[in-house]
């Protein structure tokens, strides 16, 4: 059989969960701008229906989802050349999530780590959602035959579980008809970590505000949270290999790479043998140059929840005009009467 050669096209998602984090900043959306400046057509969805697999009062997830868009724009995406939708307005991801939940296996599912943590100890108490959230994810992206899926590292394994619903998919049905996704995970940040415990990842749901840099805060606020930022004694080595069992030492300096975009090496050669005390400084001030302008954007942006609900409207439309037709192909290729 030919290899058929799908055009390139990037596909990814952010939950509206609550509040955005300097981790989904450098880990995802950094990249997501990167990739829509690289001319590439770009797809990037505020995946509603995945936030729901856990409890979400409505009035937070509409606030959270415009507050996302938001995020998005002021982060740099530009509606006039990347699609920006909501997952709940274009009804083909659950359509074609139904399907890959007949081509994904339970074993595969219950390997996910995400559902192992997120389920914790009281497994049978999650919901049926938060199970089947990877092969809705595999349809968000397959749905647009996207081939390139920008991410952090957490989402490795979701994105090869979503290769393996196509190959599956592909063979069961004795097609090429679905791409094998490539993740792009890249970057100095593609795992940011707490502020306070260099062995966890920075992460909306921890506890302590402290812990993480929130898109929202002001400049205070991120110069307070790197000055209190948990450090060891010793000053900063003057090499990569210095960092190895020196977590938190390693995750600032990686914060500092991606946010001055160069690369760790070089921050090693300008920072190297510094005091945390003279480090930390030089941090706090790029990072309230790089992040409080996103987040005065963003407030200025939420003023006018109609412009947000315009743009979300107009992106699934768009949206919904590329996935329409590959889903009906795929109902046709499945046996479906009448697709
Ligand atoms: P979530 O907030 O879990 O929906 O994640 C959205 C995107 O941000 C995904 O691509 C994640 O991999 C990325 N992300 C979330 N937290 C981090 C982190 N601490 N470091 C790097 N990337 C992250
Ligand atoms: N699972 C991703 C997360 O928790 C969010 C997500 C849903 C996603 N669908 C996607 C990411 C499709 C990339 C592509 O972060």
């Amino acid at each position: 059989m030919t290899e058929v050669v799908h055009t390139p096209r990037v596909f990814s998602g952010i939950q509206p969960s609550g509040g955005l984090t300097l981790g989904n900043y450098l880990g995802a959306m950094k990249r997501f701008v990167d990739m829509q400046n690289e001319g590439i057509e770009t797809i990037y969805c505020m995946v509603d229906l995945h936030a729901i697999t856990v409890w979400q009062d409505p009035d937070k997830l509409r606030r959270a989802t415009r507050e996302l868009c938001a995020g998005y724009i002021a982060s740099g995406l530009d509606p006039a050349k990347s699609i920006l939708f909501n997952q709940s307005q274009v009804a083909e991801h659950t359509q074609l999530a139904w399907i890959f939940n007949c081509v994904a296996r339970m074993g595969w599912m219950q390997r996910m780590t995400q559902f192992k943590d997120k389920a914790g100890k009281n497994a049978q108490n999650a919901s049926l959602g938060l199970f089947g959230y990877p092969a809705l994810m595999a349809a968000d992206i397959l749905v647009y035959h996207a081939t390139h899926v920008p991410v952090g590292e957490d989402q490795k394994q979701h994105l090869e579980l979503t290769r393996d619903i196509a190959t599956k998919f592909n063979h069961d049905y004795g097609v090429e008809f679905f791409p094998i996704t490539e993740p792009v995970i890249e970057g100095a940040a593609t795992r940011v970590m707490s502020l306070r415990d260099g062995s966890k990842k920075m992460s909306k749901s921890d506890p302590s505000d402290m812990s993480r840099i929130n898109m929202t805060d002001d400049a205070d606020a991120i110069a307070k949270k790197i000055r209190k930022a948990k450090t060891d004694p010793e000053p900063l080595p003057s090499d990569v290999d210095g960092l190895e069992a020196r977590p938190e030492a390693r995750n600032l300096v990686n914060i500092y790479a991606a946010l001055s975009e160069t690369s760790v090496e070089q921050v090693m050669r300008d920072v190297g043998g510094k005091e945390f005390s003279a480090f930390k400084p030089m941090l706090a001030e790029l990072a309230v140059e790089k992040m409080s302008p996103i987040s005065g954007e963003m407030a200025r942006l939420m003023q006018d929840e109609t412009e947000i609900d315009r743009i979300l409207a107009e992106g699934a439309g768009r949206a919904r005009a590329i996935a329409a037709p590959i889903l009906k192909k795929t109902y046709e290729i499945v046996g479906m009467v009448g697709a």
